[in-house]
């Protein structure tokens, strides 16, 4: 009975959420349409192939509740055939699907007809679906008119024959409002309830199962075969998963331990349902050791802690962790335990302490229960320690000695053997220490000692190895192996290196000169020394070399060493020495260091030339633009010349005069040679300069007197001196060479001339001025320069008849008033003197008197070309007599004449 009300109360539930949706639940005794066809067999349609949707809008007939067709009733007509019996389901915008047909054939008419739907071929309705029926033939359902427009139906021709699932546009059709009432109607069923065929069962799995295996398959069943189940699982779970549409239950992951039960529901169409219930248990699968039992032998000395063995332990499942431990020994001890080995998250080994208690005389097994679980299914093993009594190995062989040659050793030559022996271990094991520290062996567990590195440049003589040998588990030593390493090679020693100054080496040092000789000393006789050598900054390598043999640092055989150059870099080299005996090497460094030295500043030519004109003290004649040179860096230099009569400025080279430079100073050079030297300060260079001074125009010609007065008679001959007009002139050369002019425009004839010399005599006959006359004119003497003076002459010419007085009788009486005129004839008188003297000379050496007036008048050209030596410049001079000497056209005599003229000025 409770059973039963359980059902009733789940079905009343279900009616409460249905209703909603696909309206009650069909009672067996619902039906909709005519109620009584047979009250309807009026009329029937006439047009074959004629389908019908019974749609009036007062729902006749329309289906009102959830279930199943279980019977048709209709009124046949007239016409036989086969009815199509419909259910038609609207899906909105006129057009409907066709849920499902039965199908009967009509044999007999004008009668009614219930036709009983088998279960099997139940149609499944919803509250809304209608009814319809088609006749592919002549229409066979007969109707009524009655009723009022509500009562109205849709037919159309175009349906034909259709199943299931057809969907066909009623609202295109065509509708009636014509009062009919059909004689059929549809009677229903609620059907039946769906139920789960297999549940209410458990099922057991193995904890090791595999993801989303197959663990039941959930099926279920509704005798109306045409309706549609939903299965759902209603338990809440992330351990397993439910397809609806197949029924499988899996499981998601590793399944849960335990039992775990999953309650299902299976809805039908209508919203009739049905629960159950499927049990999942779980069984959990124990770990498993696969390796124990186990034994090992311990030594009763064993000290360690020492993992001796690691148990294999697993549990198929992933899910479960598996744990050991040593749960018992037997004989009771704690000296094994088990633990994780280092570095693993599962394998767990068991372990002698550190420092254990074992005896082989008291106990010589121990049973060790080793317990592993993984937190449900414990399971169990045993490992048996087996104690061994433990003799010490022992040296054989050592203490010893043994000495190898340092030159045939090298890596891997066994130098010894060592041998020792053990009663009950087969591997022995070596190690050792050596003093001196980092000895060039090592042992082998063989025992074979043996070389590690070429000890021919070895140079510790020998080394004690400190040997010792374990077992493995007794430590037995050290004793001592004597190595004694013969004919060690010495270094060689370098005995003159490093020194506390650098080396200098000064620029511009000639190519391959010696810097420093390596001196090395080599207790091994009779080796062959190599010598190498290295620059810091590596250019210094282009600078110096060494000789491989000697060990002389030299500078370079073929770069110059400029410090001006090397500076760029550095002027201080660190030479790294290196001298190997072919063994060994040794290193030192000397350090050189390039001194700057003076260089000379130079001239960029022999010679050079000024120009200048003549001038007084101070005045610059010119600058010779020097071009000199000095590679010092800051380097000043000076200039000083050689000659008296010019200054130099020691800083820019103009040259100046030292002293009044006049050119018509007799003896005073045109062109002068000088030897000009550039300084700087301490190195000279010289060079030539050549000055020339040019001549100035710097005298004015000056009358020898402001006037003149001469006389003449008027019979005075054409031809005849009447007096003389003297100039002088400061300057020599051309611009002191003078011409005489008279100016006698205003006598209106020219009645005088006036020689080179000054002489003035009559031109032409004076005879029309013989009532007497003193005439007037003008004396003009003018150089070659331009400049002129002038003075007045006056020529007196008395009346014929008085006796005139001579120009010279008067002129007599003024010369010898004038003291300045006394002096000169004085001195020309000594001169004249010597003159009759040397022209007596000359009678008598040649027989022939010189022709004195030919030469009397003094070539100003031949004057500047023979002038006299001059101290500036005595070579010169030299040349040029010699010059004139050889030229055979050469006059002396003017030369000698000429030397009052020289005197005269003095
Ligand atoms: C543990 O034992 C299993 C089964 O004998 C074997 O397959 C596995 O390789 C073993 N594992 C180790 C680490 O020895
Ligand atoms: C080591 O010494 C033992 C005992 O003297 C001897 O029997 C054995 O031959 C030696 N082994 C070698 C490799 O010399
Ligand atoms: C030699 O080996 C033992 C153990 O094997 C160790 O205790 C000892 O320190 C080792 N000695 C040297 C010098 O390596
Ligand atoms: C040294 O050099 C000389 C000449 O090359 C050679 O004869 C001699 O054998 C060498 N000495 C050594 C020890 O190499
Ligand atoms: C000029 O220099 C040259 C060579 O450099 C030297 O022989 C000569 O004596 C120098 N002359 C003077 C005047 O210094």
């Amino acid at each position: 009975m409770a059973e039963w009300g359980s059902y009733f109360l789940q079905f009343c539930i279900f009616l409460m959420i249905c209703s909603h949706v696909n309206g009650q639940i069909c009672d067996t005794n619902d039906r909709d349409g005519e109620g009584n066809p047979d009250s309807k067999d009026n009329d029937v349609d006439s047009t074959p192939d004629l389908a019908l949707l019974l749609d009036a809008t007062d729902n006749e007939y329309k289906i009102k509740c959830c279930g199943f067709v279980d019977a048709w009733e209709f009124y046949a007509k007239s016409n036989t055939g086969t009815l199509a019996l419909q259910v038609w389901r609207p899906l909105g915008g006129g057009t409907y699907e066709l849920v499902g047909q039965n199908t009967y054939s009509v044999t007999n008419t004008n009668r009614e007809i219930r036709y009983s739907v088998p279960v099997s071929e139940r149609i499944p309705v919803k509250n809304g679906d209608f009814i319809g029926f088609y006749t592919s033939g002549n229409p066979i359902v007969s109707y009524k008119r009655e009723g009022d427009s509500t009562d109205g139906w849709t037919s159309s021709t175009s349906l034909g024959s259709s199943t299931a699932g057809d969907t066909f546009d009623w609202g295109s059709a065509t509708s009636f409002t014509e009062s009919r009432e059909y004689a059929i109607n549809v009677q229903l069923d609620p059907g039946n309830s769906p139920s789960f065929t297999n549940l209410g069962t458990s099922v057991t799995f193995l904890d090791d199962t595999a993801p989303n295996s197959l663990l039941y398959t959930v099926t279920s069943i509704d005798l109306d075969s045409s309706d549609i189940l939903t299965m759902t699982m209603t338990t809440s779970t992330t351990s397993f998963t439910f397809d609806a549409t197949t029924g499988e239950v899996r499981n998601s992951g590793l399944l849960p331990s335990g039992s775990t039960t999953l309650s299902f529901r299976v809805t039908d169409t209508c919203g009739r349902q049905s629960t159950g219930s499927l049990t999942i248990v779980v069984q959990n699968i124990a770990p498993v050791i696969h390796n124990l039992p186990a034994t090992c032998d311990l030594s009763e000395d064993h000290t360690t802690e020492q993992l001796l063995y690691t148990i294999n332990a697993t549990d198929s499942s992933s899910y479960d962790t598996v744990t050991c431990s040593v749960s018992s020994v037997s004989p009771a001890t704690d000296n094994f335990f088990a633990r994780l080995n280092s570095g693993s998250t599962t394998d767990y080994g068991v372990y002698v302490k550190a420092l254990p208690t074992l005896d082989y005389d008291t106990t010589r097994q121990y049973d060790v229960t080793v317990r592993c679980t993984d937190s449900k299914d414990p399971v169990t093993g045993t490992f048996t320690v087996y104690i061994s009594r433990n003799n010490p190995p022992v040296f054989v062989n050592l203490q010893a000695t043994t000495r190898i040659p340092s030159v045939s050793s090298t890596t891997g030559n066994i130098i010894y053997t060592v041998n020792s022996t053990d009663s009950d271990s087969n591997q022995l094991y070596y190690n050792m220490t050596c003093v001196p520290t980092g000895c060039p062996f090592t042992i082998h567990n063989s025992g074979e000692v043996l070389v590690t590195s070429d000890l021919s440049s070895h140079t510790i003589p020998g080394y004690d190895l400190y040997i010792y040998v374990s077992d493995g588990n007794t430590l037995v030593g050290p004793r001592t192996l004597t190595v004694i390493i013969e004919g060690i090679n010495s270094a060689p020693v370098i005995s003159n290196l490093p020194l506390s100054t650098p080396v200098t080496v000064q620029e511009n040092s000639p190519l391959s000169s010696s810097v420093y000789q390596v001196l090395i000393t080599d207790v091994d006789v009779g080796q062959n020394h190599t010598f190498q050598v290295y620059s810091t900054p590596s250019i210094g390598s282009t600078l110096f070399s060494i000789d491989s043999t000697t060990g002389l640092i030299s500078t370079s055989s073929t770069q110059n060493i400029n410090y001006e150059t090397v500076s760029a870099t550095s002027t201080s080299y660190q030479l790294t020495v290196t001298v190997s005996d072919g063994y060994d090497t040794s290193t030192s460094t000397l350090t050189v260091s390039i001194a700057d030295k003076n260089e000379a500043p130079v001239f960029g030519k022999e010679t050079y030339a000024i120009s200048g004109t003549e001038g007084a003290a101070g005045t610059t004649i010119g600058n010779p633009s020097f071009d000199v040179t000095d590679p010092d860096v800051g380097a000043t230099q000076t200039y000083s010349i050689d000659c008296s009569s010019f200054n130099i400025n020691p800083t820019t080279g103009v040259v100046t005069f030292s002293h009044d430079y006049d050119l018509d100073v007799a003896g005073t050079a045109t062109s002068v040679t000088c030897v000009v030297t550039v300084s700087d300060g301490d190195l000279t260079d010289n060079a030539t300069l050549i000055i020339t001074i040019n001549d100035v125009n710097d005298h004015t010609p000056i009358m020898g007197s402001s006037s003149y007065t001469f006389y003449a008679s008027p019979g005075t001959g054409v031809g005849t001196v009447i007096g003389q007009i003297s100039a002088t002139d400061g300057d020599m050369g051309s611009f002191g060479t003078l011409s005489y002019t008279l100016d006698q425009i205003s006598l209106g004839n020219e009645y005088f001339g006036v020689t080179t010399s000054g002489d003035v005599y009559v031109k032409s006959t004076l005879l029309e001025f013989s009532s007497g006359i003193t005439l007037s004119l003008t004396a003009t003497a003018r150089d070659l320069g331009g400049l002129q003076d002038t003075a007045a002459v006056s020529v007196v010419i008395p009346q014929s008849t008085t006796a005139a007085p001579t120009s010279t009788t008067d002129r007599h009486v003024t010369f010898w008033e004038d003291p300045r005129n006394i002096a000169w004839v004085t001195v020309a008188s000594v001169l004249l003197c010597g003159l009759v003297l040397y022209s007596s000379y000359l009678i008598v050496r040649y027989g022939n008197f010189p022709c004195v007036k030919t030469s009397y008048k003094l070539n100003a050209s031949k004057v500047n070309t023979t002038r006299l030596p001059h101290h500036d410049h005595p070579k010169r001079t030299q040349i040029g007599r010699k010059k004139r000497v050889s030229e055979s056209r050469f006059d002396w005599r003017p030369w000698e004449w000429s030397l009052p003229k020289y005197s005269e000025r003095v």
